[in-house]
């Protein structure tokens, strides 16, 4: 398995809050983030020892990346049921101990839209940059969501992607949000850390601890990403609250390498239906962003003279489509002008908007050129 780098000890802040947080305490941030993880609900599976539960069941959920009684309660009994030393009895005991540590009884587990409304309020947006993707985002790259990014080649992905490892960084205008590290994992080999220091110097952020807040991991093949995301877990579970976006660029390249020709369709959604499910559940129970690129197929039906205008469609199927919050295109329009188009949103218009890749990495046009 693809190895992590070493884990990331500070947050750089930009020079000025840098500044006027030096005369807080050390623990200022990380409590700060861990109360809250805590007054939301997230438990340790570790709380399992105080209703009778052996510690060799805890460490068998833990060897998947079963770190709280959130993401315990997000498994089916029948999934359980597959870890090692499981029986039926034993996954009725935990799913009963579930209920107790939460507190959950038929009648509370509901919620009214208040409450719901209060729920999410500790949902955040990252910046991508550019104020016009932004506004067709409304607002950015928003956490416990599935963003997808797709276009061909060279139409700004991997720029995207590298610009928020940056932007994740930084506090918001209302500072409501603190910023917080970046796990990427690259499955074309595209992370670039000489991308990320023009980008820093762009939002005047000290380069070399932003990098130092990104975890970076190369998945060769679809398995090794999904074991990855296991890993990935874990390492969000020990730093609580500090990890806010999780990227893959891109999510389809080892699925397509691994999964050849109709016959291994059927197998692919499968295997790409089961990791969706677990990205969804992650930036759920550790309210991260989670960003993914995707490539595109064209439409050989066509006829040549209508390709160039054909709709270019991202991989992955009804899968991919579904799983994902927000899909977003990238696309050159007329003279090299870059286009972002929100696709096939249930919740958001479909406008299209123009961006810039600069050495600062994704931004807005000059005036000139709008
Ligand atoms: N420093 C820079 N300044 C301006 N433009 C840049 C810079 N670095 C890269 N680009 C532009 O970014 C584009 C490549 O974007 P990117 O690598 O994000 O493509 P992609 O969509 O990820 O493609 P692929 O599907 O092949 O991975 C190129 O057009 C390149 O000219
Ligand atoms: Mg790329």
């Amino acid at each position: 398995m693809a190895q992590m780098q070493a884990k990331p000890e500070r947050l750089p802040l930009p020079i000025e809050v840098e500044e006027a947080k030096s005369d807080k305490s050390d623990s200022g941030m990380e409590n700060e983030s861990v109360g809250e993880y805590e007054e939301d609900g997230f438990f340790d599976v570790d709380s399992l020892l105080e209703h009778n539960i052996p510690v060799e069941d805890i460490k068998q959920l833990k060897k998947v990346g079963i770190n709280t009684i959130k993401g315990l309660q997000m498994c089916t009994s029948r999934s359980l049921a597959t870890l090692k030393g499981f029986t039926p009895a034993t996954v009725e005991k935990i799913k009963h101990a579930c209920a107790i540590i939460t507190n959950a009884t038929t009648e509370n587990c509901f919620m009214t839209g208040l409450e719901v409304s209060a729920q999410r309020r500790h949902i955040f947006q990252l910046t991508t940059g550019s104020k016009n993707i932004n506004a067709i985002l409304g607002g950015g790259i928003e956490s416990m969501a599935i963003t997808e990014v797709f276009g061909e080649s060279r139409s700004g992905k991997t720029q995207l992607a590298h610009t928020l490892c940056v932007t994740a960084q930084l506090p918001n205008e209302a500072q409501e949000y603190q910023g917080g590290k970046v796990m990427f994992i690259d499955t074309e080999s595209t992370f670039r850390p000489d991308r990320i220091k023009p980008i820093a110097d762009r939002f005047e952020l000290d380069s070399s601890g932003v990098l130092e807040n990104i975890l970076c991991a190369r998945a060769y093949n679809s398995e090794q990403l999904y074991e990855l995301l296991t890993s990935a877990g874990n390492v969000f579970h020990k730093d609580p609250g500090m990890f806010k976006l999780l990227i893959i660029d891109s999510i389809m390249a080892p699925f397509r390498v691994d999964f050849i020709g109709a016959g291994e369709m059927s197998e692919r959604q499968t295997k790409l239906g089961l990791m969706l499910s677990k990205l969804q559940k992650m930036s759920e129970e550790y309210n991260i962003a989670v960003f993914l690129t995707n490539q595109i197929t064209t439409d050989m039906s066509q006829p040549l003279t209508l390709l160039n205008n054909a709709e270019v469609k991202p991989i992955g199927g009804n899968v991919l489509a579904h799983a994902t919050t927000t899909r977003m295109v990238l696309k050159r329009g007329q003279f090299q002008e870059r286009i972002a188009k929100i696709y096939g949103s249930p919740n958001l218009e479909e406008q299209e908007t123009k961006f810039d890749i600069t050495l600062g990495g994704i931004t807005d046009p000059k005036p000139q050129d709008e």
